[in-house]
Protein backbone atom coordinates (compact mmCIF):
# COMPACT_ATOMS: atom_id res chain seq x y z
CA UNK A 1 0.00 0.00 0.00
CA UNK A 2 1.16 3.66 -1.05
CA UNK A 3 2.94 5.77 2.05
CA UNK A 4 1.70 9.60 2.48
CA UNK A 5 4.35 12.04 2.56
CA UNK A 6 3.54 15.25 4.67
CA UNK A 7 6.33 18.06 4.14
CA UNK A 8 5.80 20.58 6.78
CA UNK A 9 7.84 22.98 8.82
CA UNK A 10 10.90 21.83 6.50
CA UNK A 11 10.68 18.45 7.73
CA UNK A 12 9.05 15.12 5.77
CA UNK A 13 7.19 13.02 7.41
CA UNK A 14 4.81 9.52 6.42
CA UNK A 15 2.14 7.67 7.20
CA UNK A 16 0.63 4.74 6.41
CA UNK A 17 -2.14 4.50 4.15
CA UNK A 18 -4.89 1.41 3.78
CA UNK A 19 -7.92 0.62 1.51
CA UNK A 20 -11.09 -0.83 2.99
CA UNK A 21 -12.92 -4.03 0.82
CA UNK A 22 -14.38 -1.69 -1.71
CA UNK A 23 -11.16 0.58 -2.16
CA UNK A 24 -11.63 3.61 -0.41
CA UNK A 25 -8.28 5.06 0.55
CA UNK A 26 -7.11 6.04 4.03
CA UNK A 27 -4.84 7.71 5.52
CA UNK A 28 -4.08 6.89 8.94
CA UNK A 29 -2.98 9.55 10.89
CA UNK A 30 -3.04 7.57 14.26
CA UNK A 31 0.63 9.31 14.79
CA UNK A 32 -0.23 12.51 13.91
CA UNK A 33 0.57 14.60 16.28
CA UNK A 34 2.95 12.27 18.40
CA UNK A 35 5.34 13.02 15.44
CA UNK A 36 4.25 16.24 14.29
CA UNK A 37 3.01 18.26 16.53
CA UNK A 38 0.03 19.14 14.76
CA UNK A 39 -3.60 17.72 14.45
CA UNK A 40 -6.31 17.43 11.15
CA UNK A 41 -8.50 20.42 11.32
CA UNK A 42 -11.94 18.96 10.14
CA UNK A 43 -15.15 20.67 10.67
CA UNK A 44 -18.20 18.08 10.32
CA UNK A 45 -16.06 15.07 10.28
CA UNK A 46 -16.42 15.77 6.19
CA UNK A 47 -12.91 13.93 5.52
CA UNK A 48 -12.72 11.87 8.86
CA UNK A 49 -13.09 8.36 9.09
CA UNK A 50 -13.62 7.74 12.48
CA UNK A 51 -13.44 3.92 12.40
CA UNK A 52 -13.35 0.41 10.11
CA UNK A 53 -16.95 -0.88 9.93
CA UNK A 54 -18.41 -3.83 8.13
CA UNK A 55 -22.04 -3.19 8.46
CA UNK A 56 -22.88 -0.70 5.95
CA UNK A 57 -21.22 0.81 2.63
CA UNK A 58 -21.99 3.58 0.57
CA UNK A 59 -20.92 5.09 -2.56
CA UNK A 60 -22.38 8.95 -2.56
CA UNK A 61 -21.18 9.31 -6.25
CA UNK A 62 -23.16 6.19 -7.68
CA UNK A 63 -25.57 6.16 -5.09
CA UNK A 64 -25.17 2.93 -4.35
CA UNK A 65 -26.31 1.38 -0.11
CA UNK A 66 -25.47 -1.88 0.82
CA UNK A 67 -26.36 -3.41 4.04
CA UNK A 68 -23.80 -6.07 4.93
CA UNK A 69 -22.92 -6.56 1.10
CA UNK A 70 -26.65 -6.57 0.42
CA UNK A 71 -28.22 -3.38 -2.24
CA UNK A 72 -30.71 -2.10 -0.35
CA UNK A 73 -33.04 -2.83 -3.99
CA UNK A 74 -32.76 -6.63 -3.51
CA UNK A 75 -34.22 -6.44 -0.06
CA UNK A 76 -37.15 -4.25 0.20
CA UNK A 77 -40.08 -6.19 -1.11
CA UNK A 78 -37.82 -9.73 -0.26
CA UNK A 79 -37.33 -9.83 3.43
CA UNK A 80 -38.64 -8.62 6.27
CA UNK A 81 -37.57 -5.76 8.42
CA UNK A 82 -36.74 -8.22 11.53
CA UNK A 83 -34.86 -10.27 8.59
CA UNK A 84 -32.87 -6.91 8.21
CA UNK A 85 -32.53 -6.46 11.49
CA UNK A 86 -30.84 -9.66 12.32
CA UNK A 87 -28.17 -9.58 9.01
CA UNK A 88 -27.10 -6.25 10.27
CA UNK A 89 -27.04 -7.14 14.13
CA UNK A 90 -25.19 -10.68 13.60
CA UNK A 91 -23.60 -10.20 9.67
CA UNK A 92 -25.81 -12.51 7.79
CA UNK A 93 -29.50 -13.08 7.17
CA UNK A 94 -31.14 -15.60 9.74
CA UNK A 95 -32.03 -18.69 8.65
CA UNK A 96 -35.31 -20.34 8.79
CA UNK A 97 -34.48 -21.76 11.98
CA UNK A 98 -32.78 -18.56 13.50
CA UNK A 99 -35.58 -16.43 12.16
CA UNK A 100 -38.77 -18.18 13.87
CA UNK A 101 -36.18 -18.11 16.95
CA UNK A 102 -35.20 -14.33 16.53
CA UNK A 103 -38.75 -13.27 15.46
CA UNK A 104 -40.10 -15.36 18.32
CA UNK A 105 -37.50 -13.86 20.70
CA UNK A 106 -38.38 -10.30 19.31
CA UNK A 107 -42.39 -10.48 20.29
CA UNK A 108 -41.83 -12.43 23.83
CA UNK A 109 -39.81 -9.05 24.27
CA UNK A 110 -41.65 -6.01 23.04
CA UNK A 111 -43.83 -6.42 25.95
CA UNK A 112 -42.72 -2.68 28.04
CA UNK A 113 -42.04 -3.25 31.90
CA UNK A 114 -45.75 -2.70 33.45
CA UNK A 115 -44.29 0.10 35.82
CA UNK A 116 -42.82 1.93 32.79
CA UNK A 117 -46.57 2.88 31.63
CA UNK A 118 -47.13 5.18 34.75
CA UNK A 119 -44.08 7.47 33.15
CA UNK A 120 -46.24 7.80 30.63
CA UNK A 121 -48.67 9.95 32.56
CA UNK A 122 -46.39 12.13 33.56
CA UNK A 123 -45.29 13.70 30.43
CA UNK A 124 -47.51 16.73 29.07
CA UNK A 125 -49.71 15.88 26.64
CA UNK A 126 -47.96 18.23 24.21
CA UNK A 127 -44.49 16.57 24.57
CA UNK A 128 -42.70 15.25 21.94
CA UNK A 129 -42.92 11.31 21.08
CA UNK A 130 -39.65 11.98 20.05
CA UNK A 131 -38.51 13.25 23.23
CA UNK A 132 -40.97 10.86 24.97
CA UNK A 133 -39.23 7.61 23.53
CA UNK A 134 -35.53 8.76 24.28
CA UNK A 135 -36.26 9.14 28.27
CA UNK A 136 -38.26 5.68 27.91
CA UNK A 137 -35.54 4.01 26.30
CA UNK A 138 -32.87 6.09 28.69
CA UNK A 139 -35.09 4.45 31.50
CA UNK A 140 -34.80 1.04 30.43
CA UNK A 141 -31.45 0.73 31.33
CA UNK A 142 -32.86 1.23 35.39
CA UNK A 143 -35.26 -1.45 34.53
CA UNK A 144 -33.08 -4.40 32.80
CA UNK A 145 -29.62 -3.15 33.61
CA UNK A 146 -26.10 -4.64 31.79
CA UNK A 147 -24.11 -5.92 34.67
CA UNK A 148 -20.46 -5.92 33.05
CA UNK A 149 -20.13 -8.14 30.23
CA UNK A 150 -22.38 -10.60 30.43
CA UNK A 151 -23.49 -11.94 26.81
CA UNK A 152 -26.98 -13.66 27.09
CA UNK A 153 -27.71 -10.21 29.32
CA UNK A 154 -26.52 -8.02 26.25
CA UNK A 155 -28.45 -10.03 23.65
CA UNK A 156 -31.62 -10.31 26.06
CA UNK A 157 -31.19 -6.16 26.07
CA UNK A 158 -30.82 -5.79 22.25
CA UNK A 159 -34.16 -8.34 22.16
CA UNK A 160 -35.85 -5.85 24.23
CA UNK A 161 -34.60 -2.91 22.58
CA UNK A 162 -35.68 -3.81 18.79
CA UNK A 163 -39.20 -5.72 20.15
CA UNK A 164 -39.95 -2.98 22.40
CA UNK A 165 -39.33 0.60 20.77
CA UNK A 166 -42.36 0.01 18.70
CA UNK A 167 -44.29 -0.82 21.56
CA UNK A 168 -43.49 2.59 23.57
CA UNK A 169 -43.50 4.19 20.25
CA UNK A 170 -47.10 3.28 19.71
CA UNK A 171 -47.49 4.07 23.77
CA UNK A 172 -46.48 7.81 23.08
CA UNK A 173 -48.89 8.42 20.29
CA UNK A 174 -51.76 6.64 22.57
CA UNK A 175 -51.26 8.76 25.74
CA UNK A 176 -50.90 11.93 23.78
CA UNK A 177 -54.19 10.99 22.48
CA UNK A 178 -55.71 9.77 25.28
CA UNK A 179 -56.49 6.50 24.08
CA UNK A 180 -55.99 3.70 26.49
CA UNK A 181 -52.74 1.56 24.91
CA UNK A 182 -53.27 -1.73 23.09
CA UNK A 183 -50.63 -4.06 23.63
CA UNK A 184 -48.35 -6.40 21.28
CA UNK A 185 -49.79 -9.55 19.66
CA UNK A 186 -47.83 -12.66 19.72
CA UNK A 187 -49.51 -13.81 16.35
CA UNK A 188 -48.68 -10.37 14.29
CA UNK A 189 -45.92 -9.31 12.14
CA UNK A 190 -43.45 -6.43 13.28
CA UNK A 191 -44.81 -3.73 11.21
CA UNK A 192 -48.56 -4.87 11.46
CA UNK A 193 -47.94 -5.27 15.43
CA UNK A 194 -47.10 -1.53 15.31
CA UNK A 195 -50.18 -0.78 13.47
CA UNK A 196 -52.31 -2.22 15.78
CA UNK A 197 -50.76 -0.50 18.52
CA UNK A 198 -51.01 2.45 16.77
CA UNK A 199 -54.56 2.51 15.43
CA UNK A 200 -56.64 0.16 17.19
CA UNK A 201 -58.61 0.14 20.89
CA UNK A 202 -58.81 -2.31 23.27
CA UNK A 203 -62.78 -2.26 22.72
CA UNK A 204 -62.59 -3.34 18.86
CA UNK A 205 -60.73 -6.03 16.26
CA UNK A 206 -58.42 -4.30 14.41
CA UNK A 207 -57.73 -4.95 10.90
CA UNK A 208 -54.38 -4.47 9.39
CA UNK A 209 -54.18 -3.28 5.83
CA UNK A 210 -51.57 -5.84 4.05
CA UNK A 211 -50.86 -2.84 1.84
CA UNK A 212 -50.25 -0.51 4.49
CA UNK A 213 -48.08 -3.30 6.44
CA UNK A 214 -46.10 -3.85 3.33
CA UNK A 215 -45.17 -0.12 2.83
CA UNK A 216 -44.34 0.07 6.45
CA UNK A 217 -41.85 -2.63 6.27
CA UNK A 218 -40.31 -1.65 3.42
CA UNK A 219 -39.80 2.01 5.25
CA UNK A 220 -38.44 0.49 8.04
CA UNK A 221 -35.46 -1.12 5.69
CA UNK A 222 -34.55 1.70 4.45
CA UNK A 223 -34.06 3.46 7.47
CA UNK A 224 -32.22 0.14 8.85
CA UNK A 225 -28.42 1.65 8.55
CA UNK A 226 -26.60 4.71 7.00
CA UNK A 227 -23.43 3.56 8.62
CA UNK A 228 -21.52 6.87 10.31
CA UNK A 229 -24.61 9.53 10.24
CA UNK A 230 -25.14 12.10 13.17
CA UNK A 231 -26.98 9.94 15.22
CA UNK A 232 -24.67 6.68 15.41
CA UNK A 233 -21.73 8.07 15.67
CA UNK A 234 -23.17 9.40 18.51
CA UNK A 235 -24.53 6.16 19.94
CA UNK A 236 -20.60 5.06 19.00
CA UNK A 237 -19.58 7.91 21.19
CA UNK A 238 -21.70 7.65 23.98
CA UNK A 239 -20.54 3.87 23.87
CA UNK A 240 -17.01 4.74 23.30
CA UNK A 241 -17.02 5.63 26.93
CA UNK A 242 -18.18 2.12 28.23
CA UNK A 243 -22.23 3.93 28.91
CA UNK A 244 -24.42 0.69 28.32
CA UNK A 245 -26.42 0.51 25.08
CA UNK A 246 -29.55 2.14 26.36
CA UNK A 247 -27.56 5.44 27.10
CA UNK A 248 -25.75 5.17 23.86
CA UNK A 249 -29.09 4.68 21.59
CA UNK A 250 -31.62 7.25 23.79
CA UNK A 251 -28.61 9.73 23.07
CA UNK A 252 -28.63 8.24 19.10
CA UNK A 253 -32.48 9.01 19.33
CA UNK A 254 -31.84 12.73 20.38
CA UNK A 255 -29.25 13.35 17.77
CA UNK A 256 -31.72 11.91 15.07
CA UNK A 257 -34.37 14.23 15.86
CA UNK A 258 -32.61 17.52 14.90
CA UNK A 259 -34.41 19.04 11.60
CA UNK A 260 -31.12 18.41 9.86
CA UNK A 261 -31.36 14.72 10.69
CA UNK A 262 -34.31 12.91 11.14
CA UNK A 263 -36.21 15.61 12.14
CA UNK A 264 -36.46 16.53 8.07
CA UNK A 265 -38.99 14.31 7.76
CA UNK A 266 -41.50 15.91 9.85
CA UNK A 267 -39.76 19.26 8.48
CA UNK A 268 -40.64 18.25 5.01
CA UNK A 269 -44.03 17.87 5.64
CA UNK A 270 -44.29 21.27 7.09
CA UNK A 271 -42.83 22.82 4.75
CA UNK A 272 -45.37 20.83 2.06
CA UNK A 273 -48.35 22.24 3.77
CA UNK A 274 -46.78 25.95 4.44
CA UNK A 275 -46.12 25.96 0.55
CA UNK A 276 -49.72 24.43 0.12
CA UNK A 277 -51.34 26.97 2.40
CA UNK A 278 -49.06 29.52 0.55
CA UNK A 279 -51.65 28.89 -2.43
CA UNK A 280 -48.73 26.45 -4.11
CA UNK A 281 -46.15 29.06 -4.72
CA UNK A 282 -43.40 26.56 -4.60
CA UNK A 283 -41.35 29.16 -7.10
CA UNK A 284 -40.79 31.26 -4.19
CA UNK A 285 -39.59 28.92 -1.60
CA UNK A 286 -37.12 27.77 -4.27
CA UNK A 287 -35.68 31.17 -4.48
CA UNK A 288 -35.89 31.67 -0.70
CA UNK A 289 -33.67 28.61 -0.21
CA UNK A 290 -31.57 30.10 -2.75
CA UNK A 291 -31.09 33.23 -1.38
CA UNK A 292 -28.43 33.20 1.09
CA UNK A 293 -29.98 36.35 3.44
CA UNK A 294 -32.35 33.85 4.18
CA UNK A 295 -32.49 31.23 6.51
CA UNK A 296 -35.02 29.08 4.80
CA UNK A 297 -33.69 25.48 3.68
CA UNK A 298 -35.49 22.89 1.00
CA UNK A 299 -35.90 20.44 3.63
CA UNK A 300 -35.30 16.89 2.36
CA UNK A 301 -33.16 18.02 -0.01
CA UNK A 302 -29.53 17.96 0.25
CA UNK A 303 -26.63 15.41 2.08
CA UNK A 304 -23.28 15.23 2.92
CA UNK A 305 -22.35 12.12 1.21
CA UNK A 306 -24.82 11.25 -1.54
CA UNK A 307 -24.05 13.77 -4.41
CA UNK A 308 -26.09 12.19 -7.47
CA UNK A 309 -29.10 10.31 -5.92
CA UNK A 310 -30.42 9.11 -2.70
CA UNK A 311 -31.33 5.49 -3.70
CA UNK A 312 -33.74 5.47 -0.73
CA UNK A 313 -35.36 8.43 -2.29
CA UNK A 314 -35.45 7.23 -5.75
CA UNK A 315 -37.23 3.59 -4.11
CA UNK A 316 -39.55 6.17 -2.05
CA UNK A 317 -40.80 8.19 -4.48
CA UNK A 318 -42.24 5.31 -6.74
CA UNK A 319 -43.76 3.62 -3.32
CA UNK A 320 -44.91 6.79 -2.50
CA UNK A 321 -46.77 7.08 -5.68
CA UNK A 322 -47.32 3.35 -5.10
CA UNK A 323 -49.30 2.81 -1.91
CA UNK A 324 -51.59 6.62 -2.66
CA UNK A 325 -52.98 4.81 -5.61
CA UNK A 326 -53.22 1.45 -3.70
CA UNK A 327 -55.24 3.68 -1.09
CA UNK A 328 -56.86 5.23 -3.12
CA UNK A 329 -55.48 8.59 -1.31
CA UNK A 330 -54.91 11.74 -3.86
CA UNK A 331 -52.21 14.30 -1.68
CA UNK A 332 -51.76 17.49 -3.22
CA UNK A 333 -48.92 17.75 -1.46
CA UNK A 334 -46.95 14.89 -3.45
CA UNK A 335 -47.82 17.25 -6.33
CA UNK A 336 -45.89 20.28 -4.79
CA UNK A 337 -43.34 17.64 -3.99
CA UNK A 338 -42.80 16.49 -7.69
CA UNK A 339 -43.05 20.25 -8.59
CA UNK A 340 -40.18 21.51 -6.15
CA UNK A 341 -37.79 18.42 -7.15
CA UNK A 342 -38.12 19.05 -11.01
CA UNK A 343 -37.80 22.69 -10.46
CA UNK A 344 -34.69 22.14 -8.01
CA UNK A 345 -33.42 19.34 -10.28
CA UNK A 346 -32.96 21.92 -13.19
CA UNK A 347 -32.23 25.08 -11.37
CA UNK A 348 -28.03 25.66 -11.27
CA UNK A 349 -28.22 26.38 -7.52
CA UNK A 350 -29.08 22.83 -6.73
CA UNK A 351 -27.45 21.40 -9.32
CA UNK A 352 -24.15 22.85 -9.13
CA UNK A 353 -24.16 21.86 -5.41
CA UNK A 354 -24.99 18.60 -5.93
CA UNK A 355 -28.37 18.82 -3.69
CA UNK A 356 -30.89 16.11 -4.63
CA UNK A 357 -34.23 14.75 -2.58
CA UNK A 358 -32.96 12.68 0.20
CA UNK A 359 -35.00 9.82 1.89
CA UNK A 360 -36.92 12.55 4.18
CA UNK A 361 -38.39 14.25 0.87
CA UNK A 362 -40.88 11.35 -0.14
CA UNK A 363 -41.40 9.46 3.23
CA UNK A 364 -43.51 11.80 4.83
CA UNK A 365 -45.97 11.90 1.91
CA UNK A 366 -46.28 7.72 2.59
CA UNK A 367 -46.53 8.31 6.53
CA UNK A 368 -49.07 10.95 6.02
CA UNK A 369 -51.19 8.31 3.66
CA UNK A 370 -50.75 5.70 5.91
CA UNK A 371 -52.25 7.81 8.15
CA UNK A 372 -49.27 8.49 10.88
CA UNK A 373 -49.51 11.46 12.19
CA UNK A 374 -46.72 14.54 11.30
CA UNK A 375 -44.89 14.28 14.93
CA UNK A 376 -44.54 10.59 14.89
CA UNK A 377 -42.44 10.38 11.84
CA UNK A 378 -39.03 10.96 13.37
CA UNK A 379 -40.02 7.84 15.96
CA UNK A 380 -41.06 5.65 13.04
CA UNK A 381 -37.07 6.40 11.68
CA UNK A 382 -35.98 5.79 15.03
CA UNK A 383 -37.72 2.36 15.05
CA UNK A 384 -36.03 1.55 11.93
CA UNK A 385 -32.74 2.86 12.36
CA UNK A 386 -32.76 0.78 15.71
CA UNK A 387 -30.83 -2.18 14.63
CA UNK A 388 -28.31 -0.05 12.99
CA UNK A 389 -27.76 1.70 16.26
CA UNK A 390 -27.31 -1.65 17.83
CA UNK A 391 -25.21 -3.58 15.27
CA UNK A 392 -22.54 0.14 15.13
CA UNK A 393 -22.29 -0.41 19.07
CA UNK A 394 -21.58 -4.48 19.10
CA UNK A 395 -18.87 -3.51 16.57
CA UNK A 396 -17.26 -0.40 18.21
CA UNK A 397 -17.54 -2.48 21.87
CA UNK A 398 -15.19 -5.20 20.10
CA UNK A 399 -13.33 -3.08 17.95
CA UNK A 400 -9.53 -3.48 18.36
CA UNK A 401 -8.60 -0.80 17.81
CA UNK A 402 -11.51 0.76 19.57
CA UNK A 403 -10.74 3.55 22.07
CA UNK A 404 -13.08 6.27 24.15
CA UNK A 405 -13.62 8.75 21.50
CA UNK A 406 -11.95 12.14 22.36
CA UNK A 407 -11.14 14.47 19.50
CA UNK A 408 -8.49 17.22 19.62
CA UNK A 409 -9.55 21.29 19.17
CA UNK A 410 -8.12 24.43 18.18
CA UNK A 411 -8.50 26.73 21.08
CA UNK A 412 -8.79 30.11 19.91
CA UNK A 413 -9.61 32.15 23.37
CA UNK A 414 -7.37 34.22 24.77
CA UNK A 415 -4.13 33.54 25.68
CA UNK A 416 -2.98 33.64 29.09
CA UNK A 417 -4.13 36.68 31.39
CA UNK A 418 -3.76 36.92 34.87
CA UNK A 419 -5.81 39.24 37.58
CA UNK A 420 -4.82 42.13 38.86
CA UNK A 421 -4.28 41.32 42.49
N1 LIG B 1 -31.52 23.92 0.62
C1 LIG B 1 -30.78 24.95 0.14
N2 LIG B 1 -29.43 25.00 0.11
C2 LIG B 1 -28.80 23.93 0.63
C3 LIG B 1 -29.48 22.81 1.14
C4 LIG B 1 -30.90 22.83 1.13
N3 LIG B 1 -31.61 21.81 1.62
N4 LIG B 1 -28.59 21.90 1.59
C5 LIG B 1 -27.38 22.42 1.36
N5 LIG B 1 -27.50 23.64 0.77
C6 LIG B 1 -26.41 24.51 0.30
C7 LIG B 1 -25.72 25.23 1.44
O1 LIG B 1 -26.28 26.48 1.69
C8 LIG B 1 -24.30 25.32 0.94
O2 LIG B 1 -24.26 26.37 -0.01
P1 LIG B 1 -22.89 27.24 -0.17
O3 LIG B 1 -21.85 26.28 -0.66
O4 LIG B 1 -23.25 28.28 -1.17
O5 LIG B 1 -22.58 27.81 1.18
C9 LIG B 1 -24.10 24.01 0.18
O6 LIG B 1 -25.42 23.63 -0.27
C10 LIG B 1 -23.49 22.88 1.01
O7 LIG B 1 -24.31 22.73 2.17
P2 LIG B 1 -23.76 22.24 3.58
O8 LIG B 1 -24.72 22.67 4.65
O9 LIG B 1 -22.32 22.63 3.73
O10 LIG B 1 -23.81 20.66 3.41
P3 LIG B 1 -23.68 19.58 4.56
O11 LIG B 1 -23.12 18.38 3.93
O12 LIG B 1 -22.96 20.17 5.72
O13 LIG B 1 -25.20 19.35 5.04
C11 LIG B 1 -27.42 18.59 5.06
C12 LIG B 1 -25.99 18.32 4.60
C13 LIG B 1 -28.25 17.35 4.80
C14 LIG B 1 -27.45 18.88 6.55
C15 LIG B 1 -27.98 19.79 4.25
O14 LIG B 1 -28.01 19.48 2.88
C16 LIG B 1 -29.35 20.22 4.72
O15 LIG B 1 -29.46 21.04 5.65
N6 LIG B 1 -30.47 19.68 4.11
C17 LIG B 1 -31.80 19.97 4.57
C18 LIG B 1 -32.13 19.10 5.79
C19 LIG B 1 -32.35 17.65 5.39
O16 LIG B 1 -33.07 17.34 4.46
N7 LIG B 1 -31.76 16.74 6.19
C20 LIG B 1 -31.91 15.30 5.99
C21 LIG B 1 -30.62 14.66 5.55
S1 LIG B 1 -30.84 12.97 4.95
C22 LIG B 1 -31.41 12.01 6.22
C23 LIG B 1 -30.70 12.09 7.52
O17 LIG B 1 -29.52 12.39 7.66
O18 LIG B 1 -31.36 11.83 8.49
Amino acid sequence: MSTAHLSLNDKNFEFPTFAGTEHELAIDCGKLRGSTGAVTYDPGYGNTGSCKSAITFIDGEKGILRYRGYPIEDLVGNVKFTQVAYLLIHGELPTTTEFDVWRNELTQHSLVHESMLNFFDHFPVTAHPMNILASMISSMSSFYPQDGEDEDKLNLNIMRLVGQVKTLAAFSYKKSVGQPVVYPRTDLSYSANFLRMMFGLPTEEYEVSPVIEKALDALLILHADHEQNCSTSTVRMVGSSRANLYASISAGVNALWGPLHGGANQAVLEMLEMIQADGGNYKKYVEKAKDKDDDFRLMGFGHRVYKNFDPRAKILCTAAEEVLNELGVSDPLLDIAKNLEEIALSDPFFVERKLYPNVDFYSGIIYRALGIPTEMFTVLFSIGRMPGWIAHWLEMRSDPDGRIHRPRQIYIGETERRLNV
